[in-house]
């Protein structure tokens, strides 16, 4: 079975938009997304410009600042405090990767952690970490867990979730999010042994490595649920690009429950989570 993001994400959206306006009625407060971006990567234009029309779409204020590839670090952090002391400012993004004589940590420390809408500033890892209720949680994790429980079910206790891959960005907020719905988790990654094996006991398994089609059909144990967060780009036989994840899908597929397409699986729900973590972001002073 097909778990489809594109669907799941429609609906986290809808019921957004019902939230979003009933805090314009209740509390004439409008939540405000602010995208950063710096430079001219084209796949990051691609991303924010989805941003943006889905941020609107929900009823938020969108607004996205544009600033040259030789932008400094004083410059962008300089503009980072404005939009902390912006009372119009719920959430702020800085879209990555940052060109590289900017230092990322140093930018995403100099948001604030009630605006980091990413949920990357170590103030909201530390939360995510303690289990705290209030974190800003990283938008690709949840969206991972939202997948998994749309096929699932809501109680996960005592499935057993193999994350493949140990980023600060998913690998590791993942981990704790499946810990935190009483999974027994593993984290295995690049230099793991056997990672075939560690796979195969996977009642979940989420792959994020970033390795195109890396995931074999005897990876896999039957009836497994398989989240997909690879997005790769490769040339196929006709010397056309396509979009793959990390899982082989096609042979795959045969042997999981369920499983997460690319595209229309993951991401799709990276954004609708985004969205929600705004939403929170802007209620959190009521
Ligand atoms: N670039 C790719 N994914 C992301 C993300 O989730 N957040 C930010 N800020 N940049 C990204």
């Amino acid at each position: 079975m097909i778990i489809d993001g594109k669907v799941v994400a429609q609906e986290l959206r809808n019921e957004l938009k019902l939230e979003v306006q009933q805090l314009k009625e209740q509390h004439n407060i409008t939540p405000g997304l602010t995208v950063v971006l710096v430079g001219d990567d084209p796949a990051s234009h691609v991303y924010v410009r989805n941003k943006i029309k889905q941020t609107t779409e929900v009823g938020m204020i969108s607004k996205e600042i544009r600033l040259a590839q030789t932008t400094t670090e004083a410059e962008l952090i300089e503009l980072l405090h404005g939009l902390n002391h912006d009372h119009s400012v719920h959430g702020i993004l800085v879209q990555l990767p940052l060109p590289k004589h900017i230092n990322e940590q140093v930018i995403i420390t100099s948001i604030i952690p009630e605006k980091d809408v990413d949920g990357f500033h170590a103030m909201n890892s530390g939360h995510l970490l303690n289990g705290d209720a209030g974190a800003l949680v990283p938008c690709t994790p949840q969206g991972c867990v939202i997948l998994a429980k749309q096929h699932l079910g809501e109680d996960l206790s005592g499935k057993h979730a193999v994350i493949v891959g140990r980023s600060n960005i998913v690998g590791k907020p993942v981990s704790l999010l499946f810990l935190q719905e009483n999974c027994t988790v593993t984290i295995a990654h690049s230099r793991s042994a056997d990672l075939p094996s560690l796979c195969r006991q996977a009642d979940i398994l989420v792959a994020a490595v970033g390795r195109p089609l890396m995931i074999k059909a005897d990876w896999v144990k039957s009836g497994a649920t398989v989240i997909d967060v690879g997005i790769n780009h490769i040339t196929n036989e006709q010397g056309k690009d396509k979009l793959v994840g990390d899982v082989d899908f096609d042979e795959v597929s045969k042997v999981a429950s369920g499983i997460t397409p690319v595209p229309g699986g993951v991401g799709p729900m990276t954004i609708a989570c985004l969205l929600k973590n705004t939403l929170r972001a802007a209620k959190q002073n009521l």
